[in-house]
């Protein structure tokens, strides 16, 4: 069987055939893992070609596996098949982490004095990298909260690089409109007077291109921690991009130069994890939803947050239903007594593992303002309204009488 003669399939389907021919691997039924680090030329000449091959920019040459790696090369082409299709040239690139994503695109793109708009909060470790490019290299920051505030930054000059978006945010879950700013970015990039693009990124990672599709909204990059829901199984680091060709194409040449590149089991791995990601979605929604009605109902919980129990009158209901097409895992709310209830509740979970990261089929939890973001200033977390008694609950694929008891028994003991 040929990749040529697969038929045309739904994504389902391309999850689970698409871009491996078994031909060219012995014709093993799973994709085999190749560990070389380089591969062989059949000549001095053809080495030489497959050089000049990479120095044009071009794929499909082998020869050393920071730069392309054949498992590397399928998982990621099946990432942009399954969830962008439609797109021109829909192209994916993964990661050592979810953080070498975010910080390769950021400096793949921007130079100093441009300008980035971020919403926020945003996860601790992309608002570090801000800071950082803020501070050495002169990047200038701007946050803001919803798509319509972008209106305050109107007139706005050449410096406006980068429009930052999570949605929903890390920890707090609160939606922005990305239509909303990608026609904003839009509309800017067409009064810029040097030619560029005002490019939109959105950090995807807390509901997976099933739930949600940031590039049919508009926006130019995709990011995820793929550590999370991609990899599903809390058992590897990565990271993932999805767009077209033309805006990946100077992320990849950085990857490539400063080999922020995967290795070929977790590339592996990745492209099995995708066979079972709506499956797991599906099931972390479910869950979460039942999660949720509890806590909702429980006398030491306050604000809770979950994108399932919005009130349809919201904006934030609109955004939700308008850009994504379930709610993902993950829930957020305070118990009532402050950061020594916290931290009680938090001692007294049995199955729900005390951890951070989220996205794995078991249930995780954290008090992300003394973990995650605790590198944000005091102040500034409480204006975020991540309080210290906020707990971030990561819904596993677990049965959720399960998890209800066991968040039950906890609360109970306050
Ligand atoms: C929303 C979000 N983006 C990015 C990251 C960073 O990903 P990684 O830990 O894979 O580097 C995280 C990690 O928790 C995250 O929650």
């Amino acid at each position: 069987m040929d990749k040529n003669s697969l038929p045309k399939m739904q994504p389902e389907s391309n999850a689970v055939h698409y871009g491996y021919i078994p031909r060219l691997s012995e014709y093993a039924a799973v994709m085999p893992t190749i560990d070389s680090t380089s591969y062989i030329a059949k000549s001095a000449e053809g080495l030489e070609r497959k050089f000049a091959h990479l120095r044009s920019g071009k794929k499909g040459e082998l020869v050393y596996s920071r730069l392309a790696q054949p498992n590397v090369e399928v998982s990621e082409g099946r990432y942009a098949k399954v969830f962008y299709d439609s797109l021109q040239e829909p192209e994916s690139i993964l990661t050592c982490s979810g953080m070498e994503a975010i910080a390769l695109t950021l400096d793949a793109y921007l130079r100093p004095g441009d300008l980035v708009l971020f919403n926020e909060p945003l996860y601790g470790g992309t608002f570090g990298h801000l800071k950082w490019l803020e501070k050495r290299y002169g990047i200038l920051l701007r946050s803001f909260k919803s798509a319509k505030e972008l209106k305050k930054f109107d007139p706005i000059s050449d410096a406006l690089k980068l429009i930052f978006l999570e949605s929903p945010t890390n920890p707090t879950l609160e939606e922005v409109d990305i239509e909303e700013c990608a026609a904003f970015a839009a509309a800017h990039t067409r009064e810029r007077s040097d030619g560029l693009q005002t490019l939109v990124a959105v950090d995807n990672t807390f509901m997976t291109p099933y739930l949600q599709k940031p590039l049919l909204q508009g926006a130019h990059i995709e990011i995820h921690s793929a550590t999370k829901y991609l990899g599903g199984h809390g058992d590897l680091v990565a990271g993932l991009l999805l767009g077209e060709k033309r805006y990946l194409a100077p992320i990849r040449a950085l990857r490539s130069q400063r080999g922020g590149t995967i290795d070929a089991q977790r590339a592996v791995r990745l492209s099995k994890s995708l066979e079972t990601l709506a499956m797991r979605m599906e099931r972390h929604c479910e869950n979460a939803k039942q999660v949720a009605w509890f806590l909702s109902k429980h006398s030491k919980v306050q604000n809770l947050r979950f994108l399932g129990l919005l009130d349809v009158n919201s904006e934030q209901f609109r955004i939700h239903q308008k850009q994504s097409c379930g709610t993902s895992g993950m829930i957020a709310f305070e118990v009532i007594g402050g950061l020594k209830a916290a931290r009680k509740f938090l001692n007294k979970l049995r199955m729900i593992m005390l951890a951070v990261s989220l996205g794995a089929t078991h249930s995780l939890a954290c008090h992300p303002g003394m973990t995650t973001h605790s590198g944000i200033e005091t102040k500034e977390r409480k204006r975020m309204g991540i309080s210290n008694n906020l707990i971030r609950l990561s819904v596993g694929t677990e049965n959720f009488q399960d998890i209800i008891a066991d968040l039950d028994q906890a609360l109970d003991s306050l």
